[in-house]
């Protein structure tokens, strides 16, 4: 009876969190994004910061498709955990990034909150 309970539980909660995974993304091309709507209202400050530092270089089309699919549009490396934190360590190498330590930490946490969302 225990068990029954246990797997009702997670049923319910494997279906509640399907209804608001995935992060959704919006526009095409230049102009594609993460849909701010989709994004936990606790990581708002920090995709703010995203739209604002990571589009120095390039735009947000890379990020958004290298979380979206776990790979990144480039190199073609995995983009898991381990790939974010290393490509912020990178970035913060960068002369003219423009961002200090705190922001990169900031933009590694949104974006393993972002890969985690997108596992669900
Ligand atoms: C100083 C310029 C610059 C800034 C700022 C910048 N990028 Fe990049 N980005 C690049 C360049 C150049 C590449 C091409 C490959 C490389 O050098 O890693 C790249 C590639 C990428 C890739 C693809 C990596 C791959 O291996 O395919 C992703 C994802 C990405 N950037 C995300 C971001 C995110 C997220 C931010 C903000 C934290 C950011 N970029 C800020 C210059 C920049």
């Amino acid at each position: 009876m225990k068990r029954l309970l246990l797997l009702t539980a997670l049923v319910t909660f494997a279906t509640y969190s399907q209804a608001d995974a995935r992060i959704k993304v919006k526009g095409r091309g230049d102009k594609m994004n993460f849909d701010p709507e989709s994004i936990s209202v606790e990581f708002r400050p920090s995709f703010d910061l995203m739209t604002r530092k990571c589009v120095k270089c390039h735009t947000m089309e890379r990020t958004v498709i290298a979380i979206q699919t776990g790979r990144a549009p480039i190199t073609g490396q995995p983009f898991d955990k381990q790939a974010v934190k290393a490509y912020g360590i990178k970035m913060l190498r960068k002369p003219n990034s423009e961002m200090n330590k705190p922001e990169i930490r900031e933009l590694v946490l949104l974006m393993n909150y972002l890969l985690e969302e997108n596992k669900k």
